[in-house]
């Protein structure tokens, strides 16, 4: 391939997210032969490890890679392991940074990186600005000789007043097209295809439209429940986790106008204007009729008896955040104007599923019987995950005497196609980066449009009376309530039940 020598820095080194994402999905680049010709992977934390002993957590021992590891054999693995390198720094990740530059100066010259560098911050975002500046001190952000980019991780900003601080603290040392903010939903497979199938099809995009489609429905789903996370969690909530960065994110493709072309800031100028587009919601009565949000109990399922989010380690006994959010709202554009959105993300859920629906209207005059009201409107439906595809679902006649509608189904399924092996969504976006191409991270004005809508949301529930915390039993489709929201026009899509 072309890329250019490179050395990736990945901050946080020792993390879970370096062993559980990173690490795999380079060694998938590896073994697939994506990765530059020079290239040099360097763990930086603040645990003293040697070189050969960060080998030995993130590949060796992970269980991560156990599989891959035995299938592809020692010498291929050691290869692999040979290209990564450790180097601590002191416990605020504000010192050191002279030494951390002098290793490496040592790396680059010893692999002909020709300074060419990626910084991957996997660590708090209170520290973001601060190894900012002290990358900038030792120059590692200048762009004179070699590139610089800077990853960072989620969360990004905590509300659009810390959103802003964080891009404001960030763009002082590095410029805005050397930074990149990660969303791990946009390296979803899936995800890029609701471009796609928008936009290269002309049967769906002059149907794509408040003239068209009644209302929008997006599931996100899990059935496991804060999983050891809760001490961040309780802080965070479904709204922080999810809501406000990876299913913003999707609405902004499905809601998006067509780019004038495939470049990065073309798509991503038209995403931002369908985010500036979201009609916020201040007043305390649409806030209380437009969002639900609510919290698991415990529950016995298949005979196991699951914690309820309260009794989860981490999180206070009296904690009303929540693991269920569900709003409604509108987009306010010629496009969707009144057209109705219903998102919903939760925890601890029959299955863990993530669909989009697109539910067109009837057809203005209906000649046939139909068999149940509803059924037999089309819909498609953008499975992200699991089972990847996409489903149609439009009406046919019954078969036999008359003129009676029934609902069939057209469905596609990426596992269909002769190279249907879908790419890890780390796998992908490291490779972006890689290239240089942001189309797959999110700009810092995205980000802020999608804190401005969801800020009201979380000020309203954080301190208004009539902000409930609905209880859900742990291993059902959430509150009660939330099935009001959408209106009486139909019911939420439950995937896994039809
Ligand atoms: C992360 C959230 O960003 O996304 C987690 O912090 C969540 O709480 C995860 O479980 C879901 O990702 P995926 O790819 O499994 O849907």
């Amino acid at each position: 391939n072309n890329l250019d020598n490179q050395m990736l820095i990945i901050f946080g080194a020792s993390g879970d997210l370096t062993v559980r994402k990173l690490i795999p999905a380079l060694y998938d680049l590896y073994t697939g032969n994506f990765l530059p010709e020079n290239f040099v992977v360097l763990g930086v934390s603040r645990s003293n490890l040697s070189d050969e002993a960060f080998r030995e957590k993130v590949v060796y021992s992970s269980d991560f890679l156990k599989e891959r590891i035995e299938k592809d054999g020692k010498e291929k693995v050691e290869s692999f392991a040979n290209m990564l390198f450790y180097e601590d720094l002191g416990d605020s990740y504000d010192t050191d940074f002279e030494k951390l530059s002098n290793r490496i100066a040592g790396l680059d010259t010893k692999f002909k990186i020709n300074r060419n560098y990626i910084f991957y911050l996997s660590i708090p975002p209170s520290i973001y600005e601060v190894v900012a500046k002290n990358l900038a001190d030792q120059k590692l952000n200048d762009e004179s000789n070699g590139w610089k980019r800077l990853i960072v991780e989620k969360p990004f900003g905590y509300s659009l007043e810390t959103a802003k601080e964080l891009n404001v603290g960030l763009q002082k040392y590095f410029k805005e097209t050397q930074i990149f903010r990660i969303d791990h939903y946009l390296g979803k497979e899936t995800v890029q295809n609701i471009l796609v199938t928008r936009f290269s099809n002309s049967i769906f995009e002059p149907l794509w439209n408040r003239n068209y489609i009644r209302h929008i429905e997006i599931t996100n789903a899990e059935s496991v429940g804060v999983e050891g996370r809760g001490g961040y969690y309780d802080k965070s909530g479904a709204l922080r986790d999810m809501f406000q960065n990876h299913l913003m994110q999707i609405v902004s493709i499905i809601a998006m106008e067509p780019p004038i072309n495939d470049s990065p800031e073309e798509i991503r100028n038209e995403k931002v204007k369908a985010l500036q587009s979201l009609r916020i919601m201040n007043d305390e009565k649409t806030l209380f009729e437009n969002t639900i949000k609510g919290q698991y109990l415990s529950a016995v399922i298949g005979g196991n008896k699951v914690k309820g989010y309260r009794e989860e380690e981490g999180v206070a006994a009296d904690s009303t955040t929540e693991t269920f959010a569900a709003i409604k709202f509108f987009i306010d554009n010629w496009r969707w104007k009144d057209v109705p959105f219903y998102v919903r993300t939760a925890k601890r859920m029959p299955t863990k599923v993530t669909e989009v629906v697109i539910h067109f209207k009837s057809p203005h005059h209906q000649i046939f019987n139909e068999q149940g009201v509803y059924d037999n409107d089309n819909k498609l439906i953008i499975r992200i995950q699991p089972d990847e595809g996409i489903l149609m679902k439009f009406g046919v006649k019954v078969p036999g005497q008359g003129f009676n509608v029934e609902s069939a189904n057209m469905d596609f399924y990426y596992s269909s196609l002769d190279d249907g092996d879908i790419m890890d969504a780390y796998e992908r976006l490291l490779l972006d980066a890689m290239q240089g191409d942001a189309t797959l991270y999110a700009r810092a004005d995205e980000v802020e449009a999608s804190w401005k809508f969801v800020d009201p949301i979380l000020n309203y529930w954080a301190t208004s009376k009539t902000a409930i915390t609905h209880g859900y039993s742990a291993g059902v489709w959430g509150p009660k309530n939330a099935d009001d929201l959408i209106d009486g026009i139909e019911m939420w899509r439950n995937p896994c039940e039809n």
